[in-house]
């Protein structure tokens, strides 16, 4: 299958409506990273995303509406805390676990009563699903294991040949995938950290958020499985990863002595004697979220062996870069 590359016009925007409804993917950008979609209804669209990318049958996906029409649609519980978060964050970088509705399958909420929601920012996706009048299922648009793509050319790096089409809307604003956030349990709890934070969060619900176990430790086999994104390999490089948690001058010493390649702030890299990819601005969360997914894959382009990637900090908007670099790194962490 030829992949088609194409920025969006009124006529490629038809060219994907057209596809979404003859239950074909489609790969859009969003505010967050690139997503590859299929009507959200339908078994056997779908099953052609997990197709696509070689994702496990057992990891649900994200439905992304447009409006609250939608939202009453694809739940059959719509609570008031989930209105309260939806009125703060959306459109934009926030899913919200709720009860599922008959209307979504089972492929889609991979067998759990539950279905994730999301009303995304970007104008594509929300005028290709108010055209088609369909929720739309979609994951990150990389191959399953591989960093998400932030820009259309790392979609087709990942899924050429395998896709029928891919929307190239640029380069994302956030870079790192949406807080994932589960208000169908006794308390509202984080799966997985993102850009809207975990206070922001608290703070519109005027409650305690818990965070998921395995957001910044490995689960172990034992362990209930919430969400299970949280235990699959991850945003892995070809380089092996390793996270050292260090002030910068021991940051300096190790990775110039062991001759490995300094995944680090931007500013480090006028100060290394080494090979450096960087990952946004010491000190800015924001900035890091938005470099790192392009990092990891740029270490593959000049073929890293192995790296030491400079531990970001945890808080807010950080718990997310911490979260992603953390798998990307195999749970590798080094105190010095
Ligand atoms: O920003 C994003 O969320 C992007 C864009 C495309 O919207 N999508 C994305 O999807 O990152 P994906 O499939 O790569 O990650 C979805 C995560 C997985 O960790 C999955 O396990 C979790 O959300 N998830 C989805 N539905 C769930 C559910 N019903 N219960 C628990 N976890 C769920
Ligand atoms: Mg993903």
């Amino acid at each position: 299958m030829e992949t088609l590359l194409a920025k969006p016009s009124e006529k490629i925007i038809e060219k994907a409506c057209k596809l979404i409804e003859d239950k074909q993917v489609v790969a859009l950008p969003t505010e967050t990273v690139y997503g590859l979609f299929a009507d959200a209804t339908c078994s056997s669209a779908c099953e052609n995303i997990f197709k696509a990318k070689e994702r496990p049958m057992d990891n649900p996906l994200i439905v992304h509406i447009c409006d609250y029409d939608m939202l009453h649609k694809v739940s059959s519980e719509v609570t008031e805390d989930a209105l309260k978060l939806a009125n703060e964050f959306w459109p934009g970088p926030l899913t919200i676990i709720l009860k599922k509705s008959d209307l979504i399958p089972n492929e889609v909420s991979a067998g759990l009563d539950t279905v994730g929601i999301r009303m995304p920012r970007t104008p594509v996706i929300l005028e290709i699903i108010s055209k088609t009048g369909l929720p739309l299922a979609g994951p990150s648009a990389n191959r399953s294991g591989r960093p998400s793509p932030t820009n259309a050319q790392y979609v087709y790096e990942d899924l050429k040949d395998r896709i029928p089409m891919i929307i190239d809307g640029g380069s994302c604003d956030v870079g790192v995938e949406s807080t994932v956030v589960s208000l169908v349990g006794e308390k509202p709890i984080i799966f997985r950290p993102g850009y809207v934070t975990q206070s922001q969060i608290s703070t519109v619900l005027g409650k305690e958020v818990e965070l998921s176990k395995g957001i910044t430790e490995e689960l172990l086999s034992d362990d209930k499985v919430l969400s299970p994104g949280l235990k699959h390999k991850h945003y892995a490089p070809k380089a092996e990863v390793t996270i050292i948690n260090a002030p910068f001058e021991k940051y300096k010493e190790k990775v110039e002595k062991d001759g490995v390649v300094a995944m680090c702030f931007e500013e480090y890299i006028p100060k290394l004697n080494c090979k450096c990819v960087s990952y946004g601005k010491e000190g800015n969360s924001a900035s890091q979220a938005l470099e790192l997914f392009t990092a990891l894959r740029h270490l593959d382009e000049i073929g890293a062996k192995k790296v030491y990637a400079i531990m970001p900090t945890m808080d807010d908007i950080g718990l997310a870069v911490y979260n992603r670099l953390l798998r990307s790194a195999e749970f590798r962490v080094i105190n010095l």
